[in-house]
């Protein structure tokens, strides 16, 4: 169906404010919601799609805004209020679900399970792939311990948001809508705000950039056909998933009408495997700020004058200024190739190349931005200092050095599957399946620095549980020929062969010397961006004990093994 561009306004997702309910009740539910899309005689083509919402309000996709304070817990019931299907699970999904990859629930409900992705959370309430639980919890995977999930919110402001991550079926539950944001307040930042500093109120928007496929009738549509010479059954997992609509807040395309002012713009890459590329149609020097990473303000605004990468899983914290730019109409486009980095460049009329617009046809109302007064103190209208400089969590305090591995595998079809790997021997790195014993395993309390290596060709953003992590550098990776041996996968379950990973021999490997991170990656993050042929070291504390994971954000990898258990252990 036909989704015009630049027509329909944005949609903002409704806010809560969490900090002083002390508990929430979230329910996942079936609706139909308007995404933009139009037949051809111009009739709205409604979508059926899952969203969350506060129990008592009407449902959303993305799911309501959840706005926490530091140090203030929250309880959060993320209750499965879908529709329970008549049919056994598989076949009962919105979407076509591979019953030949993890699988949760053996029995009629559909799984669900609700992560804090950012979150210092404990492990009971982490929303990991095996706490799944159907409606009325009548089914519950092996790790889930709780109802009631505790949010401590023990760190810092930043931009953190909540998506499904049910082990098999990640990328379908997120696909069908279950995101939404959950933004982190604190004292610091509440300090900037009312200052005019960071633009609040109807001057915040939160961006989530989201890619979709639909059919004629403008229902979701997920590809599922296995790959041409490989054995896998129909429906399949494929490598990696590209939509040609551009969604932004469950809106394809959309146009948001700015006042000539800043703007702070909270925006998320909520798609499965497609990194975006942005940048504006005119020359926006000057006006574009990045303010902070995914979790925290950076030590100082960063100007943006380069196109900027997002990718799948990352949030950027952005002041644009508006001011002086009354009725231009500013594109934000994208040209990021798919696969990304080294995939081909998208066709000149590709949609994709095109996000979203905004329109600066409000009139300035209330405060101007920023005050007189701060204006004259701030060049550029934004402060130097943004936060209490970070102390970097310094590589000599790292108790261990830690490398793992990302590696292109096949599975027992002959199907394309990426893999994890760790180190148990010393002078070398192997791939591990998810459910294989853990390898990772941060002594409590310590510091630890992850050199991970990339032998893929693609990019990976990699994500770590419970912890925020600073970026140390990349180091450009030289792997001789031979270097690279394959790795026979064992179910540990069954026994039976599990397709084919690979060891990496450390001895026949040479790391270039480290880039340190360009200086809008100075801040505390959760994901990042590991390329091809490049070792990328991060540095993060292990402070809370238990179980969690790590994994590749794009949703189609995560769902295919990409994924592995950490232990923090006392
Ligand atoms: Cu956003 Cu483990 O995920
Ligand atoms: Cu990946």
């Amino acid at each position: 169906p036909p989704g015009q561009r630049f027509v329909n306004l944005l949609p903002l997702p409704r806010r809560v404010d969490a900090t002083r309910v002390g508990q929430l009740h979230v329910q996942m539910e079936e609706l139909q919601q308007w995404l933009g899309l139009t037949s051809p005689s111009g009739s709205k083509l409604m979508t059926t799609v899952w969203g969350y919402g506060l129990r008592g309000q009407k449902a959303s996709y993305p799911g309501s805004t959840l706005e926490a304070f530091k140090n203030v817990p929250l309880a959060v019931e993320w209750r499965n209020t879908l529709p329970r299907p008549l049919l056994p699970f598989p076949r009962a999904h919105l979407l076509p679900v591979d019953t030949s990859i993890h699988l949760a629930s053996p029995g009629f409900g559909v799984p669900t399970v609700t992560h804090l992705h950012g979150g210092h959370t404990e492990p009971e309430s982490d929303g990991l792939p095996e706490a799944w639980f159907t409606q009325r919890y009548l089914e519950r995977g092996p790790d889930w311990r709780k109802q009631l999930y505790r949010y401590d919110n023990t760190q810092e402001a930043g931009t953190l948001w909540y998506h499904d991550h049910t082990l098999g079926i990640t990328r379908l539950n997120v696909y069908a809508g279950l995101a939404g944001f959950y933004l982190l307040r604190d004292e610091n930042e509440q300090l900037l705000m009312p200052l005019n500093v960071l633009p609040s109120g109807p001057y915040e928007i939160v961006l989530a950039i989201q890619d979709r496929m639909f059919t004629d009738q403008g229902q979701l549509f997920y590809p599922a056909t296995p790959p041409p010479d490989t054995t896998a059954p129909f429906p399949s997992v494929l490598p990696e998933f590209f939509g040609d609509f551009i969604l932004v807040n469950g809106m394809a395309w959309p146009r948001l009408e700015v006042e000539p002012r800043q703007y702070r713009l909270r925006m998320l890459n909520g798609s499965d495997s497609r990194f975006y590329r942005l940048f504006f149609n005119q020359d926006m020097r000057g006006r574009v700020f990045q303010v902070g990473t995914e979790l925290g303000l950076l030590d100082h605004p960063v100007p943006l004058d380069e196109p900027f990468i997002l990718a799948p899983g990352e949030r950027r914290d952005l002041v644009i200024d508006f001011k002086g730019l009354e009725g231009a109409r500013l594109t934000l486009h994208n040209d990021a190739p798919v696969p990304f980095p080294a995939g081909d460049p998208l066709a000149p009329e590709d949609p994709t190349r095109d996000i979203m617009r905004f329109d600066v046809s409000l009139p300035l109302r209330g405060r101007p931005w920023p005050s007189a007064e701060v204006r004259k103190a701030l060049p550029g209208g934004i402060p130097g200092t943004l936060r209490p400089k970070h102390g970097p969590l310094q590589p000599l305090t790292a108790t261990r050095e830690r490398k793992v591995l990302l590696f292109e595998g096949t599975d027992r079809f002959g199907r394309i599957r990426p893999l994890l790997g760790g180190q148990v021997q010393p002078q070398r790195l192997e791939t591990f399946l998810w459910d294989e014993p853990i390898t990772e395993n941060p002594v409590l309390g310590t510091v630890e620095v992850w050199e991970i290596y990339n032998v893929t060709a693609d990019a990976h953003p990699i994500h770590l549980h419970m912890v925020h992590f600073q970026v140390l550098g990349r180091a450009p990776l030289t792997v001789a020929e031979g270097a690279v041996t394959p790795k026979e996968h064992f179910d540990p379950h069954t026994g039976e062969s599990e397709g084919t990973g690979g060891i990496l021999d450390l001895t026949q490997v040479s790391v270039g010397g480290v880039q340190p991170p360009p200086p809008d990656e100075q801040g505390w993050k959760d994901t990042v961006q590991a390329f091809p042929g490049e070792v990328t070291r991060i540095v993060a504390r292990f402070d809370r004990p238990g179980r969690y994971a790590w994994h590749c954000h794009i949703l189609s990898h995560e769902d295919h093994e990409m994924m592995r258990p950490y232990q923090v252990v006392s």
